[in-house]
């Protein structure tokens, strides 16, 4: 029951090193979201779902707790259910709950440490619950574990999709799409276009925890690739971009300095940012070209009642 499936893992600390390296290196230097959620990160995260100017998770729980059983109506029993980023899984047990005759559950998450105590907390309280744990990038190609029954059920919701560009959320559904099956749905959570007065705040919180998390990251990446980030050197910034429709988030180099990274140092001008995420803010029209696009249908949505935030049930074509 223990077992955990780890994607080829080949040198993680040298594709770490490798992605930092490459990322620093462009004229607008980035980092890679996904080294964000080692586990100091996973826990700031959780936080920040919890901030009062962090409308999304209370949002997308509200609609999950709403209409669970339409939901889980239009799933139909013996249900394999397959979430991509799956954190605290707490929105899961929404679903969990609803669900009748489960055959599983495959929580996919980039923190090992934090995904296998996730995994013993549901063993715990869903006893009867099959729980594979599969660590690693979700954006990597790997395959269901083998002695899992069911019918494939994917779950992304916090509007994870809206951390990828277009080219990403074709190759992350058509690879859904083929891991889950001919006759699987999937269930995503959306973020919606709204007043940038909203969406400033929920990334740039007064508590600071969403700068703690954005800063955790050079945090990250002195413990584990030895660089010297100068914490105090760089601020978080969250901007509203507004052609792109999405929240960028950077690390601003407050002084010009230099940074050592393995053999490398990278200089920074005063002003300069690291750009370390999108989350882009959708209208559901606008997805639904790359949705089919790559074997997905729009079944059914759900909204809250300040259209804030969408939950969208797709079907395989
Ligand atoms: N999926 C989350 C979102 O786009 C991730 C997130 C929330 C995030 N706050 C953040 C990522 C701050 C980086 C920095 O809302």
């Amino acid at each position: 029951m223990d077992d955990v499936f780890e994607p080829a893992a080949s040198d993680t600390r040298a594709v770490f090193l490798r992605d930092v390296l490459n990322g620093l290196s462009k004229p607008q230097k980035s980092l890679p979201c996904q080294y964000f959620y080692d586990a100091a990160g996973s826990e700031l995260f959780e936080q920040i779902t919890e901030l009062p100017e962090y409308y999304p998770t209370r949002t997308e729980t509200a609609i999950l707790n709403t209409h669970a059983g339409d939901m889980a109506e239009a799933l139909g029993r013996d249900v394999l259910l397959v979430e991509y980023g799956a954190g605290a899984s707490t929105k899961t047990r929404i679903l969990l709950d609803a669900l009748r005759e489960l055959a599983g559950y495959v929580p996919i998450d980039v923190s090992e440490e934090f995904l296998l105590h996730t995994a013993q907390a549901l063993r715990a309280d869903y006893p009867e619950l099959p729980v594979y744990p599969i660590v690693g990038d979700f954006m990597t190609r790997f395959g269901l574990p083998q002695d899992s029954q069911g019918q494939p059920v994917g779950f992304f919701p916090g509007s994870t999709i809206g951390n990828l560009n277009d080219d990403e959320i074709v190759q992350f559904m058509t690879a859904a799409r083929a891991l889950l099956g001919d006759q699987s749905q999937f269930l995503i959570g959306i973020d919606l276009r709204k007043d940038a007065s909203i969406l400033i705040p929920a990334y740039d919180d007064a508590a600071g925890v969403t700068a703690k998390f954005n800063l955790n990251l050079l945090t990250r990446i002195n413990r584990e690739l030895g660089a010297d980030f100068d914490l105090g050197g760089f601020a978080h910034r969250a901007i509203w971009n507004d052609d792109a429709s999405r929240i960028e988030m950077h690390l601003e180099s407050l002084r010009m300095q230099s940074v050592h990274i393995g053999d490398r140092t990278v200089s920074f001008d005063a002003g300069e940012t690291i750009h370390t995420e999108n989350s882009r803010k959708f209208t559901i029209d606008s997805l639904l070209p790359l949705f089919e696009q790559t074997g997905w249908i729009l079944k059914k949505n759900w909204l809250d009642e300040d259209r804030y935030f969408a939950v969208l049930l797709l079907s395989a074509t």
